[in-house]
């Protein structure tokens, strides 16, 4: 059988193709895959084909594949550097995440149990009765709270409140689609004079950066490697050789969690609020639930109860957080599909196309908890946090969070949605958030 060379796609100029991506991501991705199926290619990498794939058999044999087989490609490669775990490949990816994902699973995360408590509490006590909330800065600061904790530690003190308010006026800023398209463009990101946009991101970025490598020296002159953060962790680690991590190589890697351990989380929180609020029978099937565990809240029970956990999984499937994953690049030429995929391919298995295919979600735009109780997907047809060997770190972590959050909320105080019709996403940099921010009526606390 003669190969296709790759899958067929939109043939307008790259430079739309990136503008339609940048401002309406959901809209491009659902008119490509209309007319061109489970598997097209569209312009995002320049010259470069740049193929999605929303077919579960495509999907597997990505994730599946030797990783050595791929490179990657992210555009988030200026905000985060060369020596981040989104950039690194072969076996200085695989260390990395070894020395990452402790912190982030089993004991170590549960004992974040009560910090999540107090910080949701903290944050939420901020709100008066009878007034109306934007609820997404607030689960900002609550997911934000919780990173720079496993990040800096107990003592982080004046220095993470400084890095607070920098790290969200940088996201703030990709909030505009046009500075999203600019990452497209790398040698634009630059202070190219008053009026560039690069100006405001690289200012804000080396203010970041002076405050991490502040931390980093001041750590490393009384370096205490019984605390359990992760500043510490990294710092004690040696590579091979016996050599430790550098300054850069740290502050890679910190800007890296701090950015993606914190945004998507806050923005996952936002949205299931929003779900619950808009549809009674999911609040009152909910509420019932975590009134069975009365009024002492138990993170290990609240991430086991069923009803909670598909709230959470429909509210990833429905808007997922990313759209797609980090594009693998191919390096030698790859079959399947009926496909060939060249060296320098980039292939991104997309998340919310997959999520919202009809033979595996009927109704796919309907926001139904009870489809994960029926039935159980596998890695290829549910995949918010992506997959194989660079699927998120942070997974259990966010999805531990954004439990114990929602029920710390839920169970404690009355809320009624303030919105004048559906909230639809929009992109916020890399990632969809509801587009109001949520706007919500804190009615007070709860009268059972
Ligand atoms: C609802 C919350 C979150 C969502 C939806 C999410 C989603 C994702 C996705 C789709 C990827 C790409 C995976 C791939 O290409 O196959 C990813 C990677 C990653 N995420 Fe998350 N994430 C979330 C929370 C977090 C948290 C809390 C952390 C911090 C601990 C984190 C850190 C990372 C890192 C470091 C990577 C790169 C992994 C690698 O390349 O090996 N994420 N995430």
């Amino acid at each position: 059988m003669v190969q296709k060379k790759q899958p067929e796609g939109p043939q307008t100029p790259a430079l739309l193709q990136i503008l339609q991506w940048s401002t309406r991501p959901l809209e491009f991705m659902e008119t490509c895959a209309k007319r061109y199926g489970d598997c097209f290619t569209v312009k995002l990498g320049g010259s470069t084909p740049y193929v999605f794939f929303s077919n579960p058999q495509a999907i597997e044999k990505i994730f599946t594949t030797a990783p050595n087989l791929f490179g990657v490609y992210s555009i988030l490669r200026p905000t985060v550097g060369d020596n981040s775990l989104i950039i690194l490949e072969g076996d200085r990816h695989h260390q990395q995440r070894q020395l990452l994902m402790p912190p982030f699973h089993g004991e170590r995360m549960r004992a974040y149990g009560q910090l999540i408590f107090q910080i949701a509490e903290k944050v939420t006590s901020q709100w008066t009765k009878g007034a109306e909330v934007t609820i997404r800065p607030f689960m900002q600061e609550i997911s934000l709270d919780i990173i720079l904790q496993a990040v800096f530690g107990l003592n982080q003190g004046e220095r993470s409140q400084q890095l607070k308010p920098l790290l969200i006026s940088l996201l703030n800023l990709t909030t505009s689609p046009l500075m999203f398209a600019l990452a497209f463009f790398p040698a634009l990101i630059k202070d190219l004079g008053p009026l560039s946009p690069g100006r405001y991101f690289v200012q804000r970025k080396q203010k970041i950066d002076q405050l991490i490598y502040a931390e980093i020296h001041e750590r490393r002159e009384k370096l205490d490697p019984s605390r359990s953060d992760i500043l510490t962790l990294l710092m004690s680690a040696r590579d091979e050789a016996g050599q430790p991590m550098t300054d850069q190589e740290l502050r890679d890697e910190l800007i890296t969690l701090l950015l993606a351990g914190h945004e998507t989380t806050a923005l996952g929180l936002t949205w299931a609020l929003y779900w619950i609020h808009s549809l009674p029978t999911v609040k009152e099937k909910l509420l019932k639930e975590l009134d069975t565990l009365g009024s002492d809240l138990d993170p290990n029970t609240i991430t086991r109860l069923p009803y909670l956990n598909a709230v959470c999984s429909e509210t990833l499937r429905i808007y997922p957080i990313l759209l797609q994953t980090v594009p693998r690049v191919v390096k030698s030429p790859m079959h399947f599909m009926g496909y060939e995929f060249e060296p320098g391919t980039f292939l991104s298995p997309c998340i919310y196309l997959t999520h919202r295919r009809q033979d595996l979600y009927p109704e796919p735009e309907q926001f139904k908890p009870e489809r994960f109780l029926e039935r159980q997907f596998s890695p290829y047809e549910y995949l918010p946090f992506g997959g194989g060997n660079r699927r998120c770190i942070g997974a259990a972590f966010s999805l531990y969070e954004i439990k114990l959050v929602l029920a710390t909320i839920l169970s404690r105080f009355e809320l009624a949605l303030a919105e004048s019709g559906p909230v639809r996403p929009v992109r916020r940099g890399v990632a969809m958030a509801p587009a109001s921010g949520v706007k919500m009526v804190f009615k007070g606390e709860r009268q059972n």
